[in-house]
């Protein structure tokens, strides 16, 4: 009884404490009262009220680290997309029930003030997200962790639809404040640019390299904290913001211009601006090319910085550190940490390349010949003319050793080359990785294969050791207990909560398909997490959705390779049979579409176009009624996905066999219980060995058919001519069908198909998958079977947490175990500051 009432007590005392922290900030941090707080002032008290819980063990932490001297994992990306934080950072604190109380005992609606936070967007798509997931990991495992990026002011585009057409509005997501960060002004870095170099000899009779004349940019950092999930362990993520030197032209301020020497200040921040919203593709400019340089200078200096706090000989950089760079964007890291080794640290050229090689790892994220980075040596030169000349170096000492491994094989040679000679010259960011590198990998089995037979073949014939595969993953934390609540109390009152560290918990799952209790439950928790998404869609699109239709969603960059258009084949083949037999039985769908284009892909924006084209005409054509609704969900982001896969029957996964590196789109519907379509590539292929041949619907040609069929000569026209309903489709979107006020418009777009070589092969699958999509309904006639499969799919997820991923990069690339935080674990005393 005492127990109760002093346990009760405390409850309440918490519970003020939180109340009073929440109304400290209100007042004391954000300067308002009842009379002027609005909604968004409330997140951010609360936000700021979290943010000092993450703040206690964050210095815990970052002290342990200090005092246990582990090795560190440095994340360089230019990309971390990261979503909202607060939700996140509740669950993984383990206070969300506690805040919950004390907000809705303040009067606040606790999931409304959620709505309030922006979208901390600074990535495009996979490879961002998959460093989100990986910090979250990272985190949950008590690895000593850093991700380094850059602070865009301006992260991915959000995206409106007009008139069926993409529109890009830009993303000032830093205008009013973000309170998750913490800015640090004594981590101000020069970073260099332009210049040019000198050689001279030392007094020892050294050659000495020296960078002079050149243009600095300071960069600031500013860190946000990344929880682990109920661990105490708080990480950082560090991101840079360019910020002008204090010292001025001096030729604009000796002539008096002194606005104009102000003004060519204010341009060198325009270095973190925006982000670069392609994906999967390079732009080549020099802006991009400078942010690259920029984030891999600032940090090589923090990763030394911190370093030399406890060490003085660099030769033990390798034992102490472990860079991991996210696709070769932050690959000047490599000629850059060679520079401050040689010019700065006076090492010698062997002992530098040793250090440097056993530091840095590689991630290749794609094979698409548009995405492999190559700058041109001219502007190179201009912009970091020291870094040429040692990758110039680097590249002539390879090349000794590939002519010494294969003589007289010069063919091999200028494959090989870090510098591509052919046309303009160029530097092969990938061969500058790979080379400076001790790890290579791919980010799924079949990827990784691609990558040592195909795309870096002769690279794996001479370091067969650096090749390894580490296939992507996704944290549960967010993506199932945070996105899905529903699910993932019922799935821990049937098996316990250890899949929340421990995916590999969900096989016990597979019982749960006898449980007769348990599958109706499984359905209504479907049912609503639909009704809900069906009223986001009323409420934004306007389109009245049927929920007991199968949300047949794709949603990831628009992208040829991805196939939506294969998508919308099916939908108007689907529209037809319809049209043709009106009073026929057919399986309802709503198709349910999402994803960005590049603002200057034009082909992608046409497909968005053609989408909410064809969603016009079946949407409101009576004869289909509520058997067929086609949505497009404008502005996809990590936040519309979370509210997407809950609600989601069947997960499109239908890129051309070889294309997609790994997906993660895929994990994520598949841990929310849909089904996926799909063909054998990308991860698809390791989902369908962990859920079973039965339970995953698989098309198309595989990756070494597509290969066969490009060799033996690929003829879409031949599949147009014998496919009536093919043929039909086609003629319809060419012949203005559904823009009759604009009948050209999709006439490009069947170009590509039957007049540019349907290089993705779209026609060649479009058989086999319209068959295919024939047995999802099918197979969705009986509910019962649905579900069955939808658990078998969930309980087979066990592989795809990103916490596996990240055992497996610690393990066999890093070198390093994961800590233990404990409170308290580092010097520092509970509230203690100095
Ligand atoms: P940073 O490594 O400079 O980014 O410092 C991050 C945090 O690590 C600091 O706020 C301290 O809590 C902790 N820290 C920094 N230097 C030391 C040290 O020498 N010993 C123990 N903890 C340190």
């Amino acid at each position: 009884m005492n127990e109760n009432i002093a346990t009760e007590a405390t409850e309440l005392d918490n519970l003020m404490l939180i109340i009073k922290s929440f109304l400290e900030h209100m007042e004391y941090t954000l300067g308002k009262d009842k009379y002027t707080a609005t909604k968004y002032d409330a997140f951010n008290a609360l936000a700021y009220a979290v943010r000092d819980k993450l703040v206690e063990r964050w210095l815990d932490t970052q002290q342990a680290y200090y005092n246990s001297d582990n090795k560190r994992i440095y994340y360089l990306s230019m990309e971390f997309l990261m979503g909202r934080a607060l939700g996140n950072s509740l669950i993984n604190l383990g206070i969300l029930d506690d805040f919950r109380e004390a907000m809705t005992s303040l009067g606040y609606d606790f999931e409304e003030l959620f709505e309030e936070e922006q979208d901390a967007g600074l990535g495009n798509g996979g490879l961002g997200r998959l460093a989100a997931c990986f910090l979250d990991s990272m985190a949950t495992m008590s690895i000593p962790a850093y991700g380094y990026g850059i602070r865009y002011e301006y992260g991915i585009f959000r995206q409106k639809i007009v008139d069926g057409a993409q529109m890009e509005l830009p993303d000032n997501w830093l205008r009013y404040r973000n309170p998750w960060e913490l800015d640090r002004q004594e981590h101000l870095h020069p970073v260099k640019f332009y210049g040019r170099v000198i050689t001279t000899v030392n007094k020892q009779g050294n050659v000495v390299k020296e960078w002079v004349d050149t243009e600095d940019v300071m960069a600031m950092a500013y860190d946000t904290p990344i929880p682990g999930y109920q661990n105490n362990t708080v990480n950082t993520m560090r991101l840079w913001s360019a910020k002008s030197s204090r010292d001025f032209d001096l030729k604009f301020f000796n002539e008096g211009n002194y606005i104009r020497a102000v003004e060519k200040k204010m341009q060198t921040e325009t270095i973190s601006k925006v982000l670069y919203p392609a994906d999967n593709v390079i732009e080549g400019k020099e802006l991009r090319f400078k942010q690259e340089y920029f984030l891999a200078s600032a940090t090589i200096h923090d990763v030394l910085y911190r370093f030399k706090k406890k060490h003085t000989d660099l030769k033990l950089l390798p034992e102490k550190v472990a860079i991991q760079l996210n696709d070769t964007h932050p690959a000047l890291a490599i000629p850059e940490l060679m520079r401050v080794l040689l010019d700065l640290e006076n090492m010698e050229w062997d002992d530098a390349w040793k250090v440097t090689k056993k530091t840095f790892a590689y991630t290749n994220h794609t094979i698409l010949p548009e995405a492999l980075e190559q700058w041109p040596v001219w502007f190179f030169e201009q912009i970091l003319p020291r870094h040429l000349q040692i990758v110039f170096d680097i590249n002539t000492r390879f090349m000794e050793e590939v002519k010494e491994r294969f003589p007289g094989d010069s063919d091999r040679l200028s494959r090989m080359s870090i510098v591509e000679e052919h046309w303009e010259r160029k530097i092969r960011m990938a061969h500058l990785a790979i080379v400076g590198s001790h790890s290579v990998n791919g980010v799924a089995a079949l990827h990784t294969e691609i990558i040592k037979n195909q795309l870096f073949r002769d690279f794996y014939e001479m370091y067969p050791e650096r090749f390894n595969n580490k296939t992507n993953g996704i944290t549960q934390r967010r993506w199932l207990k945070m996105a899905n609540p529903p699910l993932a109390d019922l799935i821990s009152e049937y098996i316990g909560t250890g899949w929340t560290t421990d995916l590999y918990e969900l096989e016990k799952l597979r019982a749960a398909t006898k449980d007769p209790e348990f599958v109706p439950r499984w359905q209504a928790v479907k049912r609503a997490n639909k009704e809900r998404l069906a009223a986001y869609i009323l409420k934004h699109n306007c389109i009245e959705v049927n929920v007991d239709s199968m949300f047949d969603c794709q949603v990831k960059r628009i992208h040829e390779y991805k196939r939506q258009l294969l998508n919308v084949l099916h939908v108007i083949t689907m529209y037809n049979r319809i049209k043709e037999n009106p009073a026929g039985e057919f399986v309802p769908r709503t198709f349910i579409f999402g994803g960005k284009a590049a603002p200057a892909y034009f082909t992608a924006k046409l497909i968005i176009r053609l989408i909410n084209a064809v969603g016009s005409v079946v949407n409101n054509d009576p004869d289909v009624g509520d058997r067929m609704k086609v949505v497009f969900l404008a502005n996809y982001s990590v936040s519309l996905a979370e509210d997407i896969f809950p609600a989601s029957d069947l997960s499109e996964q239908i890129s051309t066999a070889g294309t997609e590196a790994s997906g993660t789109g895929n994990m994520k519907f598949a841990l929310n219980g849909a089904l996926t379509i799909g063909t054998l590539d990308g991860a698809n292929i390791e989902i369908m060995e962990e859920v079973g041949k039965e339970n995953i619907f698989i098309f198309g040609l595989t990756a070494a058919e597509v290969n066969n069929l490009r060799k033996k000569g690929y003829n879409p026209r031949d599949y147009y001519n014998r496919q009536p309903e093919l043929k039909k489709t086609l003629d319809m979107i060419a012949g203005g069908f559904f823009t009759p006020n604009a009948p050209d418009l999709f006439r490009p777009i069947v170009d590509i198909l039957l007049n540019q070589g349907d290089y993705y092969m779209l026609l060649a699958d479009y058989a086999s998958y319209v068959a295919c999509q024939e047995e999802v309904s099918k197979v969705y006639l009986d509910q019962d079977e649905w579900a069955r499969r939808a658990i078998l799919n969930t309980a087979g997820m066990g592989k795809f947490s990103s916490d596996r991923t990240i055992a497996e990069y610690a393990r066999e690339i890093w070198g390093i175990s994961p800590m233990n935080i404990t409170p308290g674990a580092g010097s520092r005393q509970p509230g203690e500051t100095f």
